[in-house]
């Protein structure tokens, strides 16, 4: 079931109690993900399926490493529906908006590598060189696409 709205669920509170209502996080809400679906409610899909793909595989990912990066995988905090963030190709906000996240989230919360590499690799393949090397990665890199095809099917 694809969460419209920014409800948190309940199962992920534990482990990202810190972070689910801090005011830089919850700007997630002010911007539009796929399908009028805010960034933020489509980071909390991607954390529940990421959570939920690592508990069906058995992969017994760190499971911080993994909610957390999930949650701050697209913390970009800017409108790319926007005409200037297309300023060209290489600039487009598929191929920069990764690194634009991890940014944020070293900024704010100083995320350690593991997180770092969850999200700057979430885009790959379009991010050619930025392969997801471990489980948490790879898993989140699966569960944003699987997230954004229903969402936009979700309207
Ligand atoms: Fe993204
Ligand atoms: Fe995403």
């Amino acid at each position: 079931m694809v969460k419209t709205t920014c409800e948190q669920p309940q199962d992920l509170e534990e482990v990202l109690k810190d972070y689910l209502d801090d005011e830089e996080v919850k700007k997630m809400c002010d911007y539009k993900a796929h399908g009028g679906i805010s960034v933020y409610a489509h980071c909390l899909n991607v954390a529940d399926l990421s959570d939920r793909i690592d508990k069906a595989l058995g992969s017994k990912c760190d499971r911080k490493t993994l909610l957390l990066g999930a949650l701050l995988h697209d913390f970009y905090l800017y409108d790319w529906h926007d005409a200037r963030v297309f300023v060209n190709v290489f600039k487009m906000h598929g191929y920069t908006h990764p690194e634009t996240a991890c940014q944020n989230a070293i900024r704010c919360f100083d995320v350690d590598e593991g997180v770092q590499e969850v999200i700057r690799c979430h885009m790959w393949p379009l991010t050619l060189f930025h392969f997801p090397s471990s489980r948490e990665a790879m898993i989140v890199c699966m569960a944003d696409k699987i997230c954004a095809l229903k969402e936009t099917f979700t309207r």
